[in-house]
């Protein structure tokens, strides 16, 4: 099992490039199994998430490669089989966007529940609701959704919550519908946008993308196109937070501010300097000690719950009491005990983390409880004092692209025991 040493204290500095989102990535991969023919995308990350999709397409006969430019490449024209594979599909929450297109190439798909961090119950429901309203037979049987369809048909979708996964997989679903297709109380994430981007490349009529309402009025197919990835801005928080919490300056190549608006509101607002420039920000720590701040994670264009735990690693060092309120999942604070193991004054009280900043954090052995949580242990690592070993990286693997080398080039001490030079020493003396 590899593990990762980090050698705290180091000021980050330079340039780091942020890579494709992997959330935006693996949600028009999806969208390629729509399209009999071949789907060439740029920027994918090179994650686990995408490996592991791919590994269900393979399987069910569609072919793919990334070519030497880098782009990916992905051939869907003769699919094979409409049975999706149960233990890959359960190793990540995003495959379950198959379903809809599985039912538009076959009319019939079975599909397990999907995977994912575990971060809560994390249901389907609003997906298998939308795609019975649009004209889909489901039924769970041992755990996999069997699924029946004549062809998709507009309808009227009201979302109880605007969740991401149902928003991207019923405007898919409702791009091949005869018809046209409203979907009220949609998420409106970056990524929700450039999935349709995506679908009116391919021949679909989508409009409303980012807000609340999306209309779509279906097509009877789509046809291949060439798209990019937009660049990832989970990954964009990651790097500017880790720059504010070494003291360090890094300019963040590709963060697109009008993305990350709510997590650097939140920086400057403690005393973290983001400076937009063309094609990225830089981030600078203003004070010695940052202020405390209270985070109420909501749904896009709020406080994105992705980016609470990273930022919880930044307020264990403010000078004052924090209060992080996670109302998007019921179970996202497992990370806060591999926190405190680093020194971290953070308490949990229902869907609240009390956070009461201390002046320095100290290294300990800890474990990754999911993606994100995991980034929050190595944000923290690169601050305490000592060697802080991290395992549990397969989590970091789902969604984080180079993730240590990344880092070294801006200066950190940090290896992976897997890395070709070997061994974890990390710090000289
Ligand atoms: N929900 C339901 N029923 C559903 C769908 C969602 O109750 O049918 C609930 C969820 O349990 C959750 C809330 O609605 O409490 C929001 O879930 P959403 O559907 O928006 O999340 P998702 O599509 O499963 C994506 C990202 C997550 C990110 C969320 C919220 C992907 C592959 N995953 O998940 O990313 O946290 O949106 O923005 O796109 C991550 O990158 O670390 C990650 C977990």
């Amino acid at each position: 099992m590899d593990k990762i040493a980090i050698c705290g204290g180091k000021p980050l500095e330079g340039t780091v490039e942020v890579g494709g989102s992997k959330n935006d990535a693996v949600a028009i991969m999806a969208g390629a199994l729509l399209i009999a023919g071949k789907t060439v995308l740029h920027n994918v990350p090179r994650i686990s998430d995408v490996y592991t999709l791919l590994n269900i397409f393979q399987h069910l006969g569609a072919t793919s490669r990334f070519r030497e430019d880098g782009a990916l490449e992905i051939d869907a024209s003769r699919l094979t089989t409409s049975e999706a594979p149960q233990e890959l599909v359960r190793q990540m929450r995003a495959s379950f966007n198959i379903l809809g297109a599985l039912l538009v190439r076959f009319g019939q798909a079975s599909v397990a529940m999907p995977g994912g961090c575990n971060i809560g119950a994390r249901p389907v429901n609003f997906h298998v609701k939308g795609l019975e309203e649009l004209g889909a037979k489901l039924t769970l049987e041992h755990g996999v959704y069997l699924g029946r369809l004549r062809r998709f048909r507009g309808a009227n979708i009201y979302l109880e919550f605007p969740s991401a996964g149902a928003t991207q997989h019923l405007m898919m679903a409702a791009a091949c519908a005869q018809g046209r297709t409203v979907i009220e109380n949609c998420a409106a994430e970056p990524e929700i946008v450039n999935i349709a981007a995506f679908l009116n490349a391919c021949g679909a009529h989508i409009q409303g993308a980012g807000t609340a309402t999306i209309e779509i009025e279906g097509v009877p197919e789509l046809h291949p196109a060439e798209f990019s990835i937009i660049p990832d801005r989970l990954q964009a928080g990651t790097y500017s937070i880790a720059a504010a919490i070494t003291g360090g300056d890094v300019f963040v190549k590709h963060a697109r501010p009008e993305d990350c608006r709510p997590v650097f509101s939140k920086l400057r607002e403690i005393g973290v300097e983001v400076q937009e420039l063309p094609d990225g920000v830089r981030v600078r720590r203003l004070t010695k000690r940052l202020a405390p701040v209270d985070i109420k994670t909501m749904p896009h264009p709020g406080f994105p719950t992705d980016m609470q735990q990273v930022f919880a690693s930044l307020l264990a060092l403010a000078e004052g009491v924090s209060l992080i309120t996670e109302t998007v999942y019921e179970n996202r604070f497992r990370y806060t005990t591999e926190l405190a193991r680093l020194g971290a004054d953070i308490t949990v009280e229902g869907r609240t983390a009390k956070i009461t900043g201390v002046s320095r954090l100290m290294a300990a052995p800890v474990t990754c409880t999911d993606l994100r949580g995991g980034a929050a242990l190595v944000v923290a690592g690169l601050a305490a004092e000592g060697v802080t070993e991290i395992d549990g990286l397969d989590h970091l693997d789902r969604g984080y692209e180079n993730f240590v080398p990344k880092l070294r080039s801006l200066g950190a001490s940090i290896k992976r025991s897997g890395d070709a030079n070997g061994g974890l020493q990390v710090c000289s003396a």
